[in-house]
Parts: structure tokens; C-alpha cells; sequence
């Protein structure tokens, strides 16, 4: 979590430039907000609590050609301008920011209380701060302090500082870094979409190594040694880097439109690479497929399709709760990890773990550049454009569709695989496009205003579509949404169901349809408010939400409605439909 975003250059508004970088790079935290910049009276900065909001309004800062900036998520201390990025050192010679938790801040603060220095703040940001102005005094320069410093940090760290030499030094091990080039201006970034419009070439940072660009030159070393190292440039390529809603009302609506996009994209490839990697699959003796949130559950169609097609005994695992299984990992399995950004900690944890047994790690990731990406022995682009909006939607169907497409491929039915997609594809697009489906789920969505909770039921190929359409709910109404199997109703939630309570069923025309029917039935008979998302009426709806049949991937197509419809209550109740409270993006912390 939180986004820290530096520029040093030619130009002199580099607290513009800063500003612009945080506004994209937002998605990783809007509890707080900060910008310093250089200028002959020193380093300035200046912050605020809230999303990013309007530079000249809410921060004055002077002309600079060098600034640093932060936006928060905040995990030490509470919500506040104090505790807001970047940080003073005591004489203000740097000032810093920081992607990540200092695991033995707690440890290291008592040590540095009892020589001497304060705290000001609540933050285990401050203890960095504090830690590198102890190192500096036997150092022989602030690179110097910083890298002594990062050596005694446990955690996933990244940090970034400016100094009033007009310098700018940043260290990683474990958040993400990428630094963009332009001629002479370079920036640093916590992902690679923040200077797209700017750079063409980067740099990836990797960990456990530190970044010097002061003076308009860049030079890496490592971290353990301090050893200068080589780097690399990479193209910047990002197959759509606009950040723009594109006269949508907001980027949730403009990006669940791109769902069938993100489908195409995927078949715009060519089978070679697909084709190796079914091998791959084939070869192995156990498949895991994890990731954490949405993405948790996008692993778990995966390892679905997998199953139903292939036949492969695929297991899907959480992030968070993987641990338990490292153990019975061994160098003939392979683990499928989907990602948007490639920087989720949990997941990095596994893998990282699970390469040194040998493990094959194959990727499925959106972001240029990740982490994720660069550790994978099968690496995969979504390709997907950016996706702004914090709830996850059109890149949660491009990684179900993409399992789909590998499940089929590796069954040896490439061609049907890729023509089921290419017309559900269209059929989404033209659902999509529809009046009459919009204004059916607003008539819902209205419906639901008062729910207090909502039950979505589902079996099989639909299952996890229900869980994720409940990921949707929650994220963004704030109500209390409960996702089940629809067999396992009868066995202990059945108590819940009273006179209109809603219950959402996903249904598809496949082999679990009438236990499903069965449920509907058993919901109905207590009085609940029934809502269908089916390809036909049954008669036990009380709200019918039609949807095409596209019979093998009918599951990739339920997710539609019920993301439009999290989307539509949770505009009519008033909420921050983009960036929802409490969650972030990126979740680079554990
Ligand atoms: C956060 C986001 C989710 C996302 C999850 C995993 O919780 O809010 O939308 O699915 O992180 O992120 P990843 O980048 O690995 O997909």
C-alpha cells in the first residue's frame, strides 16, 4: 500500500509533476497525501489529510526541479496531517516517504529513544527517519546512512528520500520501484503507470538494492555491499496507458464496459506460448493456483477450469493462508499466480518461499514491470489497460477468461476455447450496450436500497462468480453481503431466510442448474425476495435479470450484472463508487 512517486529534472514544477504522479498512483491509499520539493531556503513540504485533492488549493509549495511525494494507507498511526508523508529529519537536511510496515519498528524506536532522539509522530516511518540520522553521523554520506539503515529494517520496505543537497535516494526490499527516463528528467515511481505519458524507458529497481539520481544521473547498488551495480533499460509498454473515464459518470462504469476488451485482448495473442505452457501444466504433479481479494477469487475459476477441463487436480489457495501448504510443495509442482498489480505481499511471500524449493511459478499480471512478473518461470500480460477504479472488475474477467483459455488449450481444444471467448466477447459487448439491461438493474439496485443484508447463492461454474459479485457488494455499499453454495443453504443459513430477504442466484444452463432451482425453491417457500440472473425466468423469481446463454463460459458472463449492480447501488446510496474507504489497490503490506 501507500504510493511514493519522485521527479528530478529540468523542468521547475516539480511539485506538479509529483502531484500528477500521486494522482495516478492514488489507487495504493488516500488516507493522506504529501509532496517536498527543494528550493534555496531548503526543503519544503507540505501535506494533507483526505484523497489527493487540488494543488494550488490545498498545498503551496515553490518552483523546484526535484521533489518527492506520498499518498497513504495508513498502517502505523492513525489518519492524520501528522502522520502524513514525507517525514523530516530533526534539521530537515532529507525529508522521506515509505511503502511498507518496519516489522521491528517497535524494537528499533526503543533503542533510538534511549539515544536521544524524539518522535513526533505515531508512524514507523519516523524510525527510518531516525534510524538513517543515527547511521549518518558515521557515515560518509546519506546513501551511505540510508543503506546501514534498510540492513537492520525487517519488513517489505521501500523508501524515498530528497535531501538539501538535491539529491534524491531511494532504497527497496520488498515495495515496489521503478524509475522512468526522458531525456534529462527522471522520476521514481511505486508502479509504472504513474509516468507512462511521460517516459518511454525504465528502469525496475529491484530488491534489495538503492537508487542515486542525484545530479541527472542514475546509478543502482546493491544493497548488502554497497557495491555499485550495471542497470538496464526496459521499452515502456503499455498497450493503453490513458487514464481517462472517457465520459463516463465514473471509472467503475467505464471499466466494466472494457470487460469484453480485456477478452479480446487475450486472444490477440499467438498459441505458442500458450501451447509451452499447457505442457507445463500437463507435467506437473500438483497446481496451485494464488492470489489474495478479487484476485483470490479469479485463482479459484482458474484452478475451476482447470479441473473441468484438463482434469488437472488444481488447488486454489489465498495468499494470506497459503503458509500451510508450503510445506507440501516440491520442485514438480507449479503454482498460477494471477495478479493485477504483481506486488501483493501475501502472495509475493509464497512465492518467493516456494522458488527456492523449486517450484515453477507461472504469472498472470496487468502491470508492467512487477515483481511477480520478473520471478516467473511462464510469464503472462493481461494487457488489459489500466484499471482505476479500486474494486477490480474488467481484470477479474480478463484472469477467469485467460483460465478459460489455458484450461481448454491444455484439454487440446484450443479453437473451440478461443471461439467461445470471441463470441461471448461480443454477446457481453452487446449486453453491455443495452438500455434495458441498465435500467433493469437500477430498478434493483433501488429495490436493494433498504436491504440490510443480501444472500448471492451459486453452484459450480458459479460459485465463485456469486463470491465475487459479494466482493462487489461489500466493497462498495458497505452492506453486509453473505455468498454461499446453494446446496449448503439447506444445512445451516436457511434460518436467515424470512419475509424479503434478498437472495441473488447466478444460474447457468449446466448439469448443477436444478439444485440450484431447488434453493430457489427453498428460499421462496420463507418468504425471500428472489432475484435470478439466468438465462430464462423460473417461476419462483421475484426479479428476473436476463442474462445470454453462452453455455461453457455462462459464469464469465453472470460476473456483468452483478458487478453493474454493486456499481448502481452503491452510486444511489451516495458512496465514493471509485475508491471505496478502507481498501486499497495494491496491497504491498502484509
Ligand atoms: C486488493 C484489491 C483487490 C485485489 C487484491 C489482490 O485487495 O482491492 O481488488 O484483488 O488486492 O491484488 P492483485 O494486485 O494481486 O490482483
Amino acid at each position: 500500500m501507500c504510493g511514493i512517486f519522485g521527479y528530478v529534472g529540468r523542468q521547475s514544477d516539480a511539485a506538479k509533476i509529483v502531484f500528477e504522479g500521486l494522482k495516478r498512483l492514488e489507487y495504493r491509499g488516500y488516507d493522506s497525501w504529501g509532496i517536498a520539493v527543494l528550493n534555496e531556503e531548503g526543503i519544503r513540504a507540505s501535506k494533507k489529510v483526505g484523497a489527493i485533492g487540488d494543488l494550488e488549493k490545498d498545498i503551496s509549495l515553490p518552483d523546484s526541479f526535484i521533489g518527492i511525494g506520498h499518498t497513504r494507507w495508513a498502517t502505523h498511526g492513525g489518519i492524520s496531517e501528522t502522520n502524513a508523508h514525507p517525514h523530516y529529519s530533526s534539521d530537515k537536511s532529507f525529508a522521506l516517504a515509505q511503502n511498507g510496515i518496519v516489522e521491528n519498528y517497535a524494537d528499533l524506536r526503543r533503542v533510538l529513544l534511549k539515544k536521544g532522539y524524539n518522535f513526533a509522530t505515531e508512524t514507523d516511518t519516523e524510525v527510518i527517519v531516525r534510524l538513517i540520522e543515527d547511521k549518518a553521523k558515521k557515515s560518509a554520506n546519506l546513501k551511505e546512512a540510508l543503506r546501514q539503515a534498510f540492513l537492520e529494517l525487517k519488513g517489505r520496505n521501500t523508501a524515498i528520500l530528497i535531501t538539501k543537497n538535491g539529491e534524491i535516494i531511494a532504497a527497496r526490499n520488498g515495495s515496489p520501484l521503478v524509475i522512468g527516463i526522458e531525456g534529462s528528467d527522471i522520476y521514481l515511481s511505486s508502479d509504472t503507470l504513474s509516468f507512462a505519458p511521460f517516459a518511454k524507458k525504465m528502469i525496475v529497481v529491484d530488491n534489495g538494492q538503492l537508487v542515486d539520481c542525484s545530479k541527472g544521473r542514475i546509478a543502482l547498488y546493491e544493497m548488502k555491499t554497497g557495491q555499485k551495480i550495471k542497470h538496464r533499460f526496459v521499452d515502456i509498454n503499455l498497450a493503453d496507458n490513458r487514464i481517462d473515464k472517457e465520459g463516463y459518470p465514473h471509472f467503475m462504469l467505464k471499466e466494466i464496459h472494457e470487460g469484453p476488451d480485456a477478452i479480446r485482448q487475450l486472444l490477440e495473442r499467438g498459441l505458442k506460448e500458450y501451447l509451452d505452457f499447457a505442457r507445463v501444466i500437463k507435467r506437473a504433479k500438483n497446481v496451485y493456483t494464488i492470489a489474495s481479494g478479487t484476485t483470490g477469487i479469479a485463482a479459484a475459476q482458474i484452478a475451476f477450469y482447470l479441473r473441468r477441463y484438463p482434469k488437472i487436480k488444481a488447488i486454489s489457495l489465498i495468499g494470506a493462508d497459503a503458509l500451510e501448504y508450503l510445506d507440501l510443495m516440491t520442485a514438480d509442482d507449479l503454482i498460477i499466480a494471477p495478479s493485477q498489480s504483481g506486488e501483493t505481499a501475501d502472495v509475493l511471500e509464497i512465492l518467493e518461499i516456494a522458488k527456492k524449493k523449486g517450484v515453477k511459478i507461472a504469472s498472470f499480471v496487468n502491470m508492467q514491470g512487477s515483481t511477480m512478473t520478473r520471478m516467473s518461470d511462464y510469464k503472462f500480460m493481461a494487457q488489459a489497460g489500466p484499471e482505476v477504479c479500486v474494486m477490480s472488475t474488467k481484470v477479474f474477467v480478463s484472469q477467469i477468461a485467460w483460465g478459460y483459455l489455458i484450461s481448454k488449450i491444455t484439454v487440446g481444444k484450443s479453437g473451440e476455447g478461443i471461439k467461445n471467448l470471441h463470441l461471448l466477447s461480443l454477446v457481453m459487448a452487446k449486453y453491455l450496450k443495452s438500455p434495458k439491461n441498465h435500467s433493469a438493474l437500477k430498478t434493483l439496485a433501488e429495490k436493494l436500497l433498504s436491504a440490510k443484508d443480501i444472500f448471492l447463492l451459486g453452484k459450480f461454474q458459479n460459485f465463485n462468480i456469486i463470491k465475487e459479485g459479494m466482493v462487489k457488494l461489500i466493497e462498495g455499499t458497505y452492506k453486509h453481503a453473505h455468498a454461499m453454495p446453494a446446496g449448503d443453504l439447506k444445512h445451516y443459513a436457511i434460518t436467515l431466510m424470512e419475509e424479503g430477504v434478498p437472495v441473488i442466484f447466478a444460474i447457468s444452463e449446466d448439469e448443477a442448474k436444478f439444485d440450484v432451482i431447488n434453493a430457489v425453491n427453498e428460499v421462496k417457500a420463507r418468504g425471500a425476495y428472489v432475484v435470478g440472473i439466468a438465462p430464462s425466468r423460473h417461476e419462483s423469481f421475484d426479479y428476473h435479470l436476463e442474462v445470454p446463454d453462452t453455455s461453457e463460459t455462462s459464469a464469465i458472463m453472470n460476473i456483468i450484472p452483478l458487478q453493474l449492480l454493486a456499481y448502481y447501488l452503491t452510486v444511489k446510496l451516495g458512496y465514493n463508487v471509485d475508491k471505496p474507504r478502507n481498501i486499497a489497490k495494491s496491497v504491498t503490506v502484509k
